[in-house]
């Protein structure tokens, strides 16, 4: 109380000084100066110490620091649709996950989701950053400790990778490489990396085996063929463990309903097949449009491999187990079956249980007849084979979050 008051009283004195423009200092000031400055090492010295004596000031994050017995995986995109459902999978499987993502595609409602799951403090932490930004990218490597790095994170649209070739080969080749130069500078040592059965463009032998030679024929395909090139020749002089997944078409939801595919209703023109079902189930596009009935496949669509994103997830967690160091391993991920458009749109109508209108139209350039994965490879390396392959089953899980979720994960409803 005493101090206050004469703080106050000299505080007055070095105003009128200084209106009188004097370049006097009176000795009295000199001395208050001197107290004001001993008062502030006073006042630090005791934050210091009541800081100190915080339960929480010299426990670092968990998130800091290594633990042994405990694997911390840094999941890129982990907002979106596959990222979220392998970070629920890690962390049931008792990982530390932190997941990085820019929501520029993402949800927060499926973070919120998982940190419901998992409150308990060291489990599960959300950066919102874009792996664009180098800067903040090494902040994150040089704050965190991560033992393993799965790059989900990526815009991944053909068709608009056709219309913003530059967007993709921004998003995709140099935010891997950006990823990747953290990872080699913070001493992370094993990669994880999402790539795509579109790298391989149009082979002329069915199925694909990971030895089909690589001919992308589209910006997204491009993006993915360039970061798993530079990926592959970081690592002729690396120890890093590598795995390279290329996934065929993934579909389905977590079986249990707590999380789905919510893409941004303005890429909704870019979408994907289950995407267009659904939406067509539920009366926003008013039906489906099948292109091209005159294929030489058995009923004239185009034939495709449809993984269910929990096998997917599980082929994840199955490479993350199985990497070695200085050891690099690609693997197609599909079930290794076919299945026409017919086919799909049938599974879909059982589904919903909508009669959807279905429009066949002729052929849309560029699509091939058909795509499907040998996936040998990985069930003998990795021990991973596809489970959920009920195609109807898979469309039928998905449904009832969309059901569920209306709008996405913003307002949680049924209908
Ligand atoms: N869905 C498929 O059928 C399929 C098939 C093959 C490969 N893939 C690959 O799987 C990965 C995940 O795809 P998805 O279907 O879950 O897509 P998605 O759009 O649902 O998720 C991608 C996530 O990455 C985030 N992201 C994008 N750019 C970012 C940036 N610069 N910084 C931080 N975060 C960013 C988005 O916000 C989003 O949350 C992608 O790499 C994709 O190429 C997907």
């Amino acid at each position: 109380m005493l101090s206050l008051n004469r703080t106050r009283t000299q505080s007055r004195s070095t105003r009128s000084m200084s209106l009188g423009g004097m370049d006097y200092v009176d000795p009295k000031k000199k001395s208050n100066v001197v107290g004001k400055v001993f008062m502030a090492a006073a006042l630090t010295a005791l934050c210091i110490i009541m800081l100190k004596r915080s339960p929480t000031f010299n426990t670092p994050s968990p998130f800091a620091h290594y633990e042994p017995g405990v694997t911390h995986v840094l999941v890129t995109g982990g907002a979106g649709y596959i990222g979220s459902h392998a970070a629920f999978r890690l962390l049931k499987d008792s990982y530390r996950v932190t997941i990085v993502d820019n929501l520029s595609r993402g949800n927060l409602g499926a973070i919120k989701v998982l940190q419901e799951l998992f409150p308990e403090p060291g489990r599960l932490q959300f950066i919102y950053t874009d792996l664009g930004d180098a800067k903040a990218v090494h902040r994150i490597f040089s704050e965190n400790a991560f033992d393993a790095v799965m790059h989900f994170a990526a815009v991944a649209y053909v068709g608009e990778s056709t219309m913003d070739p530059l967007k993709y080969y921004h998003n995709i080749t140099s935010n891997t490489l950006g990823v990747l130069e953290a990872m080699h500078t913070h001493g992370v040592k094993t990669l994880i990396y999402s790539s795509t059965c579109a790298t391989y463009g149009e082979p002329e032998k069915m199925p694909i085996t990971e030895q089909t030679p690589q001919k992308p024929i589209n910006p997204y395909g491009k993006a993915k063929k360039m970061a798993e090139d530079i990926i592959l020749d970081f690592h002729k002089n690396s120890d890093m463990a590598v795995m390279i997944l290329r996934y065929f078409n993934v579909i389905g939801s977590d079986p249990e309903g707590r999380l789905g595919e919510a893409p941004r209703p303005e890429l909704r023109e870019h979408g994907r097949i289950s995407g267009a079902c659904f939406d067509a189930a539920r009366g926003i596009i008013p039906g489906l449009k099948v292109r091209g009935t005159d294929y030489k496949t058995e009923d004239g669509t185009c034939i495709r491999d449809y993984i269910d994103v929990t096998d997917l997830v599980d082929a994840h967690v199955k490479a993350l187990e199985k990497a070695k160091p200085g050891k690099v391993g690609i693997y197609n991920v599909g079930t290794g079956r076919g299945r026409s458009v017919k086919e799909f749109v049938e599974a879909c109508k059982k589904a919903t249980g909508v009669p959807l209108k279905v429009d066949y139209l002729p052929r849309r350039p560029g699509d091939y007849a058909e795509v499907y994965s040998d996936p040998t490879k990985i069930r003998t390396e990795l021990n991973w084979t596809a489970k959920y392959t009920n195609l109807h089953e898979s469309l039928r899980v998905a449904w009832r979050w969309q059901k569920a979720h209306i709008n996405g994960y913003s307002t949680p409803q049924s209908i």
